[in-house]
């Protein structure tokens, strides 16, 4: 069986910083709550006239430079993204167009927060079954932003913009992508929603914003990282308590710190949430990017997502 591994990965956040001192000037909140509630203390944001896919193009320059790889030699890129800048073409295709990736073939999904390793996924499986393919680029690029409601303070204090691009490949992988696990729970489809393109044209414009059930989605996310942290190292042999570290999506600081209380053993369960916010499925990128250069050969690295549909993903690394 072929072994598929990420060998790089990049980052990249717009310039602009919205801080907590700045929300409070904007509605009725304090940095004190936003901290002590979510762990955020910043957040960038994009200008208006700037777009997501830019930045995601600035991560996945970095994610194909680190390893001296022409982007030419990409045979597909895959973009999670719930916010693209627009309907057609694919973020993927705009990216790929901007990097001068000419040759592959490229698409977006959308598993909301999950997107990243829904990615992962896909990749994993694409590689898996296909000889004539050896290097996928797997992107993730969010502008929750713009589809914040600035006048609402339980939800406008949340979110972030960012972009996250890993070179996933079956040729010499540095870091080995062992087992990917996804899953779905449609029943709860409505606890996290953001509008569209039926609300925006008949003028719905409440109903466009993000919004959500923010006490089910925390009881979900914490009951998740515990059944993914028991489950998923054993489909692989191993013990939860070999795992060195989690990256959680970064969605709130006390999911965070909730998830590390309910595991065994010495997990360090790894958080920025402070310095971006939620970027949605550029959350877990960001996070591996920064401490990409941490992880010492051999550690088990588990990526852990979830987010609105609602769903949820895992990615079990060996470094
Ligand atoms: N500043 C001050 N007060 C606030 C603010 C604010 N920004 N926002 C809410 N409050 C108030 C509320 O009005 C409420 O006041 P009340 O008691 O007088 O009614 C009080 O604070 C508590 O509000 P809750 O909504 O109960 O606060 P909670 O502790 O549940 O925190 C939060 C809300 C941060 C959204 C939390 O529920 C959460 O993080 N949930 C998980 C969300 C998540 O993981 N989403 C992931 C999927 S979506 C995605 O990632 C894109």
């Amino acid at each position: 069986m072929k072994e598929i591994g990420i060998s790089s990965i990049g980052a990249a956040v717009p310039e602009k910083l919205l801080t907590n001192a700045d929300l409070e000037k904007m509605v009725d909140t304090t940095d004190e709550w936003i901290t002590t509630r979510t762990g955020i203390r910043e957040r960038h944001i994009l200008r208006p006239e700037e777009n997501i896919y830019e930045i995601v193009t600035k991560a996945a320059r970095m994610a194909c430079d680190t390893i001296e790889l022409d982007p030419d030699k990409l045979d597909f890129i895959v973009s999670s993204t719930l916010t693209p800048d627009r309907f057609s073409p694919a973020q993927a295709c705009e990216v790929a167009r901007e990097l001068g990736a000419n040759h592959g073939f490229c698409f977006d999904l959308n598993a909301a927060c999950s997107g990243f390793v829904f990615g992962l996924a896909m990749a994993e499986s694409l590689l898996k079954s296909r000889n004539d393919l050896s290097y996928g680029l797997v992107t993730a690029g969010e502008q929750l932003s713009r589809v914040t409601d600035y006048s609402d303070r339980s939800s406008c204090v949340l979110f972030g913009d960012g972009a996250t691009a890993a070179v996933v490949t079956s040729d010499r992988p540095q870091h080995l992508l062992l087992c990917t696990e996804l899953g779905s729970d449609p029943s709860m489809s409505q606890e996290v929603v953001i509008g569209g393109i039926n609300d925006l044209l008949q003028d719905r414009r409440s109903n466009y914003y993000f919004r959500q059930n923010g006490k089910v989605v925390f009881k979900f996310a914490v009951s998740k990282i515990k059944e993914l942290l028991e489950t998923v190292p054993a489909k692989v042999g191993i013990k939860p308590e070999q795992i060195k570290y989690v990256i959680p999506h970064q969605a709130n600081q006390r999911i965070i710190a909730a998830g590390k209380d309910f595991s065994i053993g010495d997990i360090e369960f790894i958080s920025n949430i402070e310095k971006y916010g939620n970027t949605s499925s550029a959350s877990i990128g960001l996070a591996l990017h920064e401490n990409w250069h941490r992880f010492q050969k051999g550690d088990y690295v588990m990526l852990i997502a979830f987010g609105g549909g609602l769903s949820w993903g895992a990615a079990l690394i060996q470094w």
